[in-house]
């Protein structure tokens, strides 16, 4: 699998998708520019969710407010006291961590030792194995077993209780147990805020600390009234948004997974404080079913609920993707309870509320939320349809299956040879078809060698111009998936196309 994840980074690169940002200076860690394919993938994944949450539902509108916020917001949502992560640096290697994921790498490698333990019984004993019996006889195996759930109540209590001299000696602990840096020598760990502050105003003293903003969420929460009121809308109701949010990541790798600039797609839904239980269920089924609208595999997705909740919530899932490096979070879905209208309300001084005609009472709504990556997003489509296919021949063919409604290109147009008037008939259907679609036009190479690389391109299809389009105006289309190639009439390319592409 660390494999694949290899092939999909240069397959990324190769194709135009995703570029290092800032390359030629060696790049930028954990920032990364949309190349020309990339960007129409992302925007096409953006307009999906788009159509889906704000076209599709009367009652919630989108918005986009400005990524720079009053300073005294990020006191208000918590973000400025809470926002943080533990931090520990390795003195040997200078390398620093964020101090849960080390404990998590520390389980996860006792967890590999159990599952190779188990794995060479089962070699052993053949069809006499029985694993749950092997599980709870087996000393090395229990002996693993009760350092991992060890492992997983000392972190939830160091966390729960900030307790970070505890935090340390939870790793020194167990890099002897089971070493994963092999070294003893570790600094304290310290709280670390993820925000970026910059600063508004030409002059020292009249300059004003901002931030970043890390999550789109709060400029919904400011602007719940002037919407609510300028739209008429009535609970329950949602404020749908898109747009880049800003996190100085301690652990920032796996490629656009885990970005220092990245894009959130959110979405807050007004809602009767009392009546949260049942908009939680509502949007973790709306939004499971939406990502399995995209035919990525249904059993590539899980639930996680939470135990331990951000500091705003009362109950909180994730939607995890089976992304090539395993089961990671998506997108969360979060009660957020009244939490940040009430602290809106305090810190403003102003009344965040609404008056409920049916009930005749005025009351600070429940939010109910979800929130999904749109870079994340971006990698599950795109490591999912990255595809190395045996071919009859004994051949392999690099296909990127893009779910056709998201590919950046729709088709590309070939004149079969560059003479005879063939170019002349290939952009006139490119002319025809851009009013409707995103295509292409390419006479480079044999058609053969064109194929392939609008497959792994991710284009759907391929329409060919030869010298019976001359006589009968009629071209081949080949489907980049089943690679079917059928003979149709010029005049029906924009249907058959259509066809496949509409949601
Ligand atoms: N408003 C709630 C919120 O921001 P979150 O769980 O911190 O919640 C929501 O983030 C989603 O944003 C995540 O599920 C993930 O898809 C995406 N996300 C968060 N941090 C990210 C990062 N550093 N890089 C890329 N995507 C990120």
């Amino acid at each position: 699998n660390e494999d694949k994840f290899k092939k999909v980074i240069s397959h990324a690169k190769e194709y135009g998708y995703v570029f290092q940002s800032s390359e030629i200076y060696d790049g930028l860690s954990a920032v990364y520019d949309y190349a020309q394919n990339g960007a129409e993938l992302k925007k096409n994944i953006r307009d999906y969710w788009w159509k889906a949450m704000v076209q599709m539902h009367d009652n919630i509108v989108g918005i986009d407010a400005a990524i720079f916020m009053h300073p005294t917001t990020w006191k208000a949502s918590g973000h400025v006291d809470a926002f943080n992560d533990p931090l520990i640096d390795n003195k040997d290697s200078k390398k620093r961590y964020r101090a849960d994921v080390l404990v998590e790498e520390h389980r996860e490698k006792i967890l590999q030792k159990i599952n190779k333990d188990i794995a060479k019984a089962q070699k052993r004993f053949g069809d006499a194995f029985n694993e749950e019996e092997f599980r709870a006889t087996n000393g090395n195996v229990l002996r693993r077993q009760k350092q991992i759930d060890d492992i997983t109540t000392e972190l939830t209590r160091v966390q729960e209780e900030n307790d970070l001299a505890g935090f340390k000696q939870l790793i020194l602990d167990l890099e002897i147990v089971c070493p994963v840096s092999g070294s003893k020598n570790w600094t304290d760990v310290k709280q670390f805020n993820l925000m970026f502050g910059t600063k508004l105003g030409a002059s020292a003293e009249s300059a004003m600390d901002l931030y970043l903003r890390p999550e789109t969420a709060q400029g919904i929460f400011v602007n719940f009234l002037n919407v609510q009121k300028t739209g008429r809308m009535k609970i329950p109701f949602g404020i749908a948004q898109t747009g880049k949010a800003f996190r100085n990541e301690i652990v920032a790798r796996q490629f656009i997974f885990r970005m220092r600039e990245f894009e959130q797609m959110e979405m807050q839904f007004f809602i009767k404080p009392g009546t949260q239980k049942e908009w939680f269920d509502y949007w973790k089924e709306t939004r499971l079913k939406w990502h399995k609208s995209l035919g990525l595999g249904e059993d590539n997705y899980r639930f996680h609920d939470h135990e331990k909740l951000a500091h705003y919530a009362d109950a909180a899932t994730d939607i995890e993707f089976n992304f090539p490096f395993g089961f990671k979070e998506l997108e969360g879905i979060h009660s957020r309870t009244d939490f940040d209208l009430k602290q809106h309300e305090e810190y403003s001084g102003k009344k965040l509320q609404y008056f409920d005609h049916e009930e005749n009472a005025s009351y600070t709504p429940y939010v109910l939320e979800t929130s999904i990556g749109l870079d994340r997003m971006f990698l599950a489509v795109f490591s999912n349809s990255l595809e190395e296919e045996e071919l009859e021949d004994g051949k392999t063919r690099t296909v990127l299956k893009l779910p056709a409604v998201l590919a950046p290109a729709k088709a590309a147009i070939f004149p079969l040879v560059k003479k005879d008037g063939l170019p002349e008939v290939a952009k006139e259907i490119v002319d025809d078809l851009k009013w409707d679609f995103n295509v292409i036009y390419e006479e480079k190479d044999t058609v053969g060698k064109r194929y392939r690389r609008q497959d792994a391109a991710g284009t759907p299809f391929c329409i060919t111009v030869d010298h019976d389009t001359l006589e009968d105006n009629t071209v081949t289309i080949r489907h980049r998936d089943t690679m079917d190639q059928k003979r149709v009439k010029i005049e029906d390319l924009k249907a058959i196309i259509k066809a496949e592409v509409d949601v």
